[in-house]
């Protein structure tokens, strides 16, 4: 009968997406306009996109059919409340409806409720610079809970908040491109508090998710894994120092401060009301290893080059370097660090031939497996994404879907890639079986059943 690595039962299997990257049509936010400006390195613009907004119960159906039980989508504050306290009913109707298609179909629901898109008016007053940004930030939160608050079982307040901050605030890559460690750390600060009351929100107004059960709350957070690169000597040195100051920047600073309810530096130092202990899982977001090679000439990036591969390392489209050990390394630490229970909210590849995704599903669910054994308590996978979409700053060409949609054919039809059919297959059989590997990425097996990856 051959290997098979069975997953719990009541494992929850499902994908991702984001509202930006698949609704169309979100004009009246602030990567609308960073768009228009030319910002996008492919030169597109996210435009109708993936017409979600009108597709969403054929997208629902295609679900069905592969037989994905779960879905996370997002819902964009800007459609909601596209002018400055005026309430957008015709909105969150549509969204109501997407929301009631799903539930209809039997499609568990996770919801995010910021996802790095700002409305034009709020980014206009200074975005999360202002002091009165988390106000009016919980007024949305508030509205979205009472409207459609019935629906989600699971619900993400924030996606990956060190990405706008970093990349918003002190990188200047994302909207609103400034580059100040000061507003990177108040905004850091700013978004652990809005995190911290739509956590109470929700605890306070959502009724039971279908089933019955508490809805349950958390963040959506990116964990690259992130390693000195081991050079000799002084270079070494620095390189050891670099990623610790990197990872407590991007994600162990932000968990310390979760965990006890301070934000910690460079994040402010002030306790946060209700912050302690403000998470019922915690999402994982992974990706990638990040290595860290000393390169004076790399002043920007406090002379660390991260983007040479080691030896034996392949990279992603996005120049990302296949790791699937950093996931289980991820997951002990989270599990270690806070004890909850985890749901990956996200893990894919650009991979628009659809030739390495196979193997990088089946590696890094093996990670996944391999944390469960070793004594994490993991109840779910989102993949990253249900189909492909507006990549950010890279556009349309990078194509993470297990469906396929090429952004500039008119009906913009939905097909289902080889990887679409192999996640069908686990979550079928609950479990990655050795016939499953040898049918569709047979060059997977020693990193599934044997011993590659176990590092
Ligand atoms: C994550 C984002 C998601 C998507 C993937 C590839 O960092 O949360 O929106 O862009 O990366």
């Amino acid at each position: 009968m051959g290997d098979r690595l069975e997953f719990p039962k009541n494992f929850v299997w499902g994908t991702a997406t984001a509202g930006h990257q698949i609704e169309g049509h979100n004009s009246a936010s602030d990567w609308w306009v960073f768009e228009h400006e030319g910002k996008i390195h492919d030169g597109t613009v996210s435009g109708r996109c993936m017409d979600y907004w009108n597709k969403y119960d054929e997208d629902h159906a295609l679900m069905n059919t592969l037989g994905y039980p779960a879905f996370r989508l997002g819902v964009e504050w800007a459609k909601v409340e596209p002018r400055d306290g005026h309430f957008d009913a015709q909105a969150i109707e549509r969204y109501r409806a997407i929301l009631k298609s799903l539930k209809d179909r039997n499609i568990r629901i996770c919801l995010t409720l910021y996802h790095w898109v700002l409305p034009l008016w709020f980014a206009a007053k200074g975005g999360w610079t202002n002091p009165a940004s988390a106000d009016r930030f919980m007024k949305f939160v508030d509205l979205i809970v009472d409207e459609l608050g019935e629906y989600p079982e699971w619900w993400v307040t924030l996606n990956e908040p060190l990405v706008p901050s970093l990349a918003g605030y002190l990188g200047g890559e994302f909207p609103p491109e400034k580059k100040s460690f000061k507003l990177y750390g108040e905004v850091t600060g700013r978004l652990l508090e809005c995190h911290a009351r739509a956590y109470q929100l929700i605890h306070r107004k959502a009724p039971p998710a279908p089933g019955g059960t508490r809805p349950l709350a958390g963040i959506a957070q990116a964990y690259q894994w992130i390693e000195p690169w081991g050079s000799d000597g002084l270079p070494g040195m620095a390189e050891q120092v670099a990623a610790r100051v990197f990872r407590h920047g991007s994600f162990v600073g932000w968990d310390e401060s979760v965990v006890s309810g301070r934000a910690q530096f460079p994040f402010g130092s002030r306790e946060i009301p209700n912050l302690q202990n403000s998470y019922d899982f915690c999402g994982v977001n992974y990706y990638f290893r990040m290595s860290l090679k000393f390169d004076p000439s790399k002043t920007d990036m406090a002379m660390m080059d991260t983007a040479t591969m080691p030896d034996g390392i392949e990279k992603t489209e996005m120049g990302w370097q296949i790791y699937p050990p950093g996931f289980h390394k991820i997951l002990m630490e989270t599990w270690n660090r806070f004890r909850k229970p985890i749901y990956i909210t996200e893990n894919g590849i650009a991979d628009s031939a659809d030739k390495v995704r196979p193997r990088y599903l089946l590696w890094h669910l093996r990670q996944l497996h391999r944390a469960i054994q070793d004594g994490a308590d993991i109840r779910g996978y989102f993949h990253w994404s249900f189909m492909d979409n507006f990549e950010w700053k890279e556009g349309f060409c990078k194509q993470f879907g297990l469906v396929a949609v090429d952004h500039t054919d008119p009906a913009l039809a939905r097909r289902p890639r080889r990887s679409a059919e192999l996640f069908s297959a686990i979550i079928a059989e609950n479990a990655i079986t050795e016939d499953l590997v040898r049918e569709y990425a047979p060059e997977a097996l020693d990193g599934v059943f044997g011993d590659q990856w176990m590092e």
